[in-house]
């Protein structure tokens, strides 16, 4: 298997909702552009929010299209528009609300899968495997809030999972579906998958907060937290990233020693 040699690809994820996953996708996908390599970004989420970020509005995404091998990456792939030189280094695979067409696409191709690549879940290794070496450093993965076709297809293609988790009880239970699904994925398709619990929006002042954080650091390795900043909220509506705002920035500074701790 050629993958990884030269390209890592990295999911963020978490069935929960809300929790920061689609930001955590913009400021890493900018970030790693930034500092000159060449990314390739996928929405797998119908929402189709990074996409909305990277000024991509798309009628209609192909993504399962050429998930299940009816048309190619060229098809799916779109260069990033904004403004900023980093854009230049960034190629998105947009969505769009016909994402949902996946799992009956997955159902009716049956059979060619089971001859391309074995299982299902295997589909997006297999496309990623296919890209041209030297066509990208990173690709960064935006994934639904569900443990669905999407989620677990990216498992089986990544290297890396950053989980961004906030600091609330309901949060902290539904990782642990996610850590079950993860151990799976590990055990029987991809033996060299990493994760990283990345602290998301936090609001340290509260105490239930400093608490719950305190406990998921008994239980996991968590990386340095992410604020809750009205900037990062503007990041997102200015599409600007975090990482062309000034070093005194609060959010920039966060994610200075979240991109250290994970060594990107
Ligand atoms: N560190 C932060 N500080 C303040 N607001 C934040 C922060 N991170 C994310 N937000 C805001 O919280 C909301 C949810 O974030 P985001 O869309 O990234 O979550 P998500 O996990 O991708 O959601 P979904 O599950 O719906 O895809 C957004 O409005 C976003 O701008
Ligand atoms: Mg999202």
């Amino acid at each position: 298997m050629t993958r990884g040699a030269y390209m890592e690809v990295i999911t963020v994820a978490n069935n929960k909702g809300g929790v920061g996953k689609t930001m955590q996708c913009y400021q890493l996908a900018t970030h790693l552009a930034n500092k000159g390599h060449k990314v390739l970004v996928i929405d797998l989420d119908s929402q189709a929010n990074l996409s909305s970020t990277f000024n991509l509005q798309i009628h209609r995404t192909l993504i399962p299209e050429w998930l299940i091998g009816d048309v190619t990456i060229e098809d799916v792939m779109v260069p990033s528009e904004g403004k900023g030189k980093f854009h230049k280094n960034i190629t998105v695979i947009p969505s769009s609300r016909h994402m949902a067409n996946l799992s009956k696409l997955l159902i009716l191709s049956e059979g060619e899968i089971r001859k391309e690549a074995g299982r299902k879940e295997r589909l997006m290794r297999l496309r990623l495997e296919q890209i041209p070496e030297g066509m990208f450093d990173y690709v960064v993965i935006d994934t639904p809030p569900m443990l669905g076709d999407e989620l677990i297809m990216a498992l089986v293609a990544s290297n890396k999972i950053l989980i961004p988790t906030q600091a609330q009880d309901y949060s902290i239970d539904g990782l642990e579906e996610l850590m079950d699904t993860f151990e799976i994925i590990k055990e029987t398709e991809n033996s060299s998958l990493e994760f990283s619990i990345i602290p998301s929006m936090v609001n340290a002042r509260r105490k239930i907060e400093k608490q719950r954080l305190e406990e998921l650091a008994q239980s996991f390795n968590i990386t340095p937290p992410i604020r809750n900043l009205v900037q990062m909220q503007e990041s997102i509506s200015l599409k600007r990233p975090i990482c062309k705002m000034g070093k005194k920035s609060r959010g920039h500074q966060d994610y200075q020693k979240l991109w250290e701790s994970l060594n990107l």
